[in-house]
């Protein structure tokens, strides 16, 4: 089993980056390792910013932490029923092949 995980992001305007990172990484942290526009994770992943907002795929279960959702309020106008953190969602092999959507703006 290898300990690459490959994901993509799509943004608000279909460009798509296609990503590879090690098992255990987060979401955040892979988009932020390939350069990937339009996740800025100010707080750099302690759950205190929201700017690493993104939309989940199916599969991703909804926000369950209390402080995370609280966080995601800060998304207001962009946040919809997928709405995650990113720096919440570690990478494992069910996310292989998994398309994260970008929101147009982060907060
Ligand atoms: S990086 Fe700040 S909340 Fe995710």
């Amino acid at each position: 089993m290898t300990d690459e995980i490959n994901i993509s992001f799509r943004t608000a305007d279909g460009e798509v980056f296609r990503v590879s990172a090690a098992r255990g990484t987060t979401v955040m942290e892979a988009a932020i390792m390939n350069d990937v526009p339009g996740i800025e994770a100010e707080c750099g992943g302690a759950c205190a910013c929201a700017t690493c907002h993104v939309y989940a795929p199916e599969g991703v279960g909804p926000a369950e932490d209390e402080y995370e959702q609280d966080m995601l309020d800060f998304a207001a106008d962009e946040r919809r029923a997928n709405s995650r953190l990113s720096c919440q969602i570690e990478l494992e092999p069910a996310l292989e092949g998994a398309v994260f959507q970008l929101p147009r703006m982060q907060i």
